[in-house]
C-alpha cells in the first residue's frame, strides 16, 4: 500500500476515535486497540520523516476542543497525558530509562497509585476558595465546567487553609451509580452508556447542573501542580498535604523501592481492583522525588517520570458474527452472541450472553454490528451495546426463533413475558440441564458427572431421566469402553452415586428442580412437609400458609407434582432408596439458624464463587452483605491474596474469620 495513504488513513481513523472519545463521550475502540494503532502510526512516521505533521495524533494529547456550550479556558500549566505500558517488562525498561537520565546515581522511590477511569479535571483555588474547574480538552485548552463540578458533593469548595493552588484529579461515576443510571435509561428506552467513563463524561457535559447532582458524580485528586513551590519534595508528601486540606484522594499511594516491589503490587491490584467502588483501568507509577522531575524531563505529551500500567481490558469491541440459542434445564432459550475471537480480561473470548430477546430489541443489537463486550463481576462475558456509528447498512435484525434449535419442537412464549421456552419434555438439551442440576453440589453432589460425560451418556441412551443415573452401575462394562473413563474414575463415580442416597430430604427436594424452589425454600418445604407424600398432596392454600412460600412458588409446586413425568421420577427415585422424609435429628433444627441476620464481607480472590454469586449465597442464607470491615461485621470470608481487610478484621476480636472452604462447609451444614 502507498505509505502516505496508509499514514493519512491511520491519522483520520485515530482522529475520529479520539474526537468521539473526548467530545461525544463514546469509545468506539478499546484503549489497547487505540494504543496499537497509535504505535503503528508512530513507527510509520519515524520511518518516513517527510510525512511528519504537527497536527498528527502522535503529537497531541486529546481531541481538539469543540466549539460548544462550555467556555474555553487556557490551562496555566498544560495537562499532560501518560505513556502506557502493558507488561512488567516495560516497567523495568521505564526504570532503566530514568536511571540513565539522572546525574546523581542513587536509589529512587516510586509512588504507585490506581489509575481511575474517568475524565481529568483541573481545579483552581484562590485564598482556599474553589474558583475554576476545567476539563483537559487538548491539554492546552479545556472547557470551563465549574458550575457542574460545584454540584459534586465530595469536591471541597473551601479548603481548610486560605491558599492558592491548582490540583488535578479524575471525575468518575461510582459503579453503583453507573449501574443505577443504566438501569433507569434502559427502562426509559434510552441508550445505555457503554461504561462508567462515558457516563461520567456525558454527565459532566450536561448543561443542566442538577443532573450532575442527581446522577451522583464523584471526584478523586492525585496531583498538586508546582508542589515544590510549597516546599514539598515528594509526590507522596504532596498527596498527604492535599488530604490535610480536606481534598478527597483514593487513599492508595504506595511508596515502593524497586521493580520487584512494583511487580508484586501490580499483581495484587490486578485482583483487588474489583473491590474498589470506582472503575480503574490500570495503575500509575511516578518517581516520588519531585526534585528530580525536571531533570528526568518530558516528551511533548507525557512526563518521562511517570508511566501508566494498563490492566487487561474489562471491555473490548469485536464483531458479532451470529446468534445461537441455548436451551436450559427449564427449556428457556438464551441468546448467545457468536463473536470474532478477542482477548478480554486476559482470556480469549468468542461467545457472550445477550440475555434475552427484549434486551436485544431494546439495545437494537444486530448481526454484523461491532459490539462492546465486557466481563464485569459475572464470569460469562456480556454484550454491552452495539456501536451504531460503525454500521454500514448490511447488519441483520436478530429474529426470535420459532423452533427449538435442539429438538425442533415448536416454542412457546407466554403473553407479555420475555422468556421463550421449549416445552418438549424429551428435549435432549433440557434433559442434559436437568441431570447437571441434579448432580450439582447443592443438590445430590455427585462427583464425576461433568457436562461432557453427561452428554455422552445421553447420546448412548444410558440416561433418559435422572433415575437412570442410579442404573449406571449395571453398565459397568460399557462404561469402561468410553474414552478417558478409567477404572478408577468409574469406581469414584459409582461410589459417589451410591453415597448421594444418604443426602438429606431437603437436598432431594432441591434436586428435583422445581421452578422457584432454591435451597432455602427446599429446607422450608422439607421441614413443613416432613415427607414427600405429604408435600405432593398439599393444596395451594396449605402451601401459602407456610412462611417463606409465596403464591408463585406454591403454583409452581402444584404444577410440578401434577406432571406425570415428575411423578414417575419421584417413584423411580424412591425405589432407588433416596431420602424422601425428614431425618429425626433434622426435625427440630431451625432454618437458617447459623446465618440469619448475620453480617458478611469477603475479601481476596475466591475459588468457588464470583462476587455476585457469594453475595447471593449469603442473602439466600438470610445473611447481610457489608461493604467494609467494622465492629458490626460478624464474618469475614477470606480468599487468596487477602489484603488490608483481613488485617483490619484481625484487629477486631468479635469478627469470625472463615476461609472459603470453611464457609462452604458451614453453609452445607445448615
Ligand atoms: S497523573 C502529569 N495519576 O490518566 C501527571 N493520572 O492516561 C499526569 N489518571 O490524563 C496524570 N488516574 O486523566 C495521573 N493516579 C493518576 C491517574 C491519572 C487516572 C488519568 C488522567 C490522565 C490519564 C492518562
Amino acid at each position: 500500500m502507498d505509505i502516505k495513504k496508509e499514514i493519512r488513513d491511520l491519522r483520520e481513523l485515530l482522529k475520529k476515535y479520539s474526537e468521539s472519545y473526548y467530545n461525544e463521550n463514546e469509545s468506539l475502540i478499546s484503549d489497547y486497540e487505540y494504543d496499537k494503532l497509535l504505535e503503528k502510526l508512530n513507527e510509520l512516521e519515524k520511518a518516513n520523516p517527510e510525512c511528519m505533521d504537527l497536527f498528527s495524533p502522535t503529537m497531541s494529547v486529546g481531541a481538539s476542543v469543540r466549539e460548544n456550550k462550555f467556555k474555553k479556558v487556557e490551562h496555566e500549566h498544560p495537562m499532560l497525558s501518560l505513556a502506557n505500558s502493558y507488561n512488567t517488562g516495560e516497567i523495568v525498561d521505564f526504570i532503566e530509562r530514568i536511571k540513565k537520565r539522572i546525574s546523581e546515581k542513587k536509589e529512587l522511590k516510586y509512588c504507585l497509585e490506581v489509575k481511575l477511569d474517568g475524565l481529568s479535571i483541573s481545579l483552581t483555588y484562590r485564598q482556599g476558595k474553589l474558583i475554576k474547574a476545567v476539563t483537559r480538552g487538548d491539554g492546552f485548552v479545556g472547557e470551563d465546567v465549574t458550575e457542574n463540578i460545584m454540584q459534586i458533593e465530595s469536591v471541597m469548595k473551601i479548603l481548610s487553609e486560605p491558599i492558592d493552588i491548582e490540583i488535578r484529579g479524575e471525575v468518575v461515576l461510582p459503579l453503583v451509580n453507573f449501574e443505577k443510571l443504566n438501569k433507569e435509561r434502559l427502562e426509559k428506552g434510552e441508550e445505555v452508556f457503554a461504561n462508567p467513563r462515558n457516563a461520567a463524561s456525558g454527565t459532566l457535559r450536561q448543561l443542566d447542573s442538577n443532573i450532575v447532582r442527581e446522577r451522583g458524580l464523584d471526584a478523586y485528586f492525585y496531583f498538586l501542580v508546582e508542589a515544590e513551590k510549597l516546599g514539598l519534595h515528594s509526590h507522596s508528601e504532596s498527596i498527604k498535604y492535599l488530604e490535610s486540606l480536606g481534598i478527597k484522594t483514593t487513599g492508595i499511594f504506595e511508596v515502593l523501592e524497586n521493580s520487584k516491589e512494583i511487580e508484586n503490587r501490580i499483581e495484587y491490584w490486578g485482583k483487588e481492583r474489583e473491590n474498589l467502588p470506582y472503575e480503574t483501568d490500570g495503575l500509575v507509577i511516578k518517581v516520588d522525588e519531585i526534585d528530580l522531575w525536571e531533570e528526568i524531563g518530558y516528551t511533548s505529551k507525557t512526563p518521562r517520570w511517570a508511566i501508566a500500567y494498563k490492566f487487561p481490558a474489562h471491555q473490548v469491541s469485536t464483531l458479532l458474527k451470529g446468534v445461537t440459542w441455548q436451551v436450559g434445564r427449564t427449556g428457556k432459550l438464551t441468546p448467545v452472541a457468536e463473536l470474532q475471537e478477542v482477548e478480554l480480561s486476559g482470556s480469549k473470548v468468542k461467545r457472550a450472553s445477550l440475555h434475552n430477546i427484549n434486551e436485544i430489541e431494546r439495545k437494537d443489537i444486530r448481526i454484523g454490528d461491532r459490539v462492546f463486550i465486557e466481563k464485569a463481576a459475572e464470569i460469562i462475558p456480556q454484550v454491552v451495546k452495539a456501536i451504531k456509528e460503525e454500521r454500514v447498512g448490511t447488519e441483520k435484525i436478530i429474529e426470535e426463533p420459532t423452533e427449538c434449535p435442539v429438538c425442533s419442537h415448536k416454542l412457546e412464549r407466554e403473553e407479555g413475558l420475555v422468556d421463550i421456552k421449549c416445552v418438549n419434555d424429551e428435549c435432549p438439551a433440557k434433559i442434559q440441564g436437568e441431570i447437571e442440576y441434579f448432580v450439582s453440589r447443592d443438590a445430590l453432589n455427585i462427583m464425576g458427572l461433568g457436562s461432557k460425560i453427561v452428554e455422552k451418556f445421553i447420546d448412548l441412551g444410558y440416561i433418559k431421566t435422572v433415575v437412570d443415573i442410579f442404573n449406571l452401575k449395571n453398565h459397568r462394562d460399557d462404561l469402561e469402553q468410553i474414552d478417558k473413563m478409567g477404572k478408577k474414575s468409574i469406581d469414584n463415580l459409582l461410589n459417589s452415586i451410591e453415597s448421594s442416597k444418604a443426602r438429606e430430604y431437603d437436598k432431594v427436594i432441591y434436586s428435583l428442580g422445581i421452578p422457584f424452589i432454591g435451597k432455602v425454600a427446599s429446607k422450608i418445604l422439607a421441614k413443613n412437609s416432613k415427607n414427600i407424600d405429604k408435600l405432593m398432596s398439599m393444596t395451594f392454600e396449605e402451601l401459602i400458609q407456610i412462611e417463606g412460600i409465596g403464591e408463585i412458588a406454591a403454583k409452581e409446586i402444584i404444577e410440578f407434582f401434577l406432571k406425570e413425568k415428575s411423578q414417575k421420577i419421584i417413584s423411580g427415585l424412591k425405589e432407588q432408596g433416596l431420602k424422601f422424609e425428614l431425618s429425626e435429628s433434622k426435625t427440630e433444627e431451625s432454618i437458617n439458624s447459623n446465618f440469619s441476620g448475620k453480617t458478611f464481607l469477603f475479601t481476596g480472590t475466591l475459588k468457588h464463587f464470583t462476587r455476585d454469586q457469594i453475595k447471593e449465597e449469603i442473602e439466600k442464607l438470610g445473611g447481610k452483605n457489608l461493604s467494609a470491615v467494622s465492629k458490626n461485621l460478624d464474618y469475614l470470608i477470606v480468599g487468596e491474596k487477602a489484603g488490608s481487610k483481613l488485617k483490619k478484621a484481625q484487629e477486631i476480636e468479635t469478627i469470625k474469620i472463615l476461609t472459603e472452604d470453611e464457609f462452604i462447609d458451614l453453609k452445607d451444614k445448615i
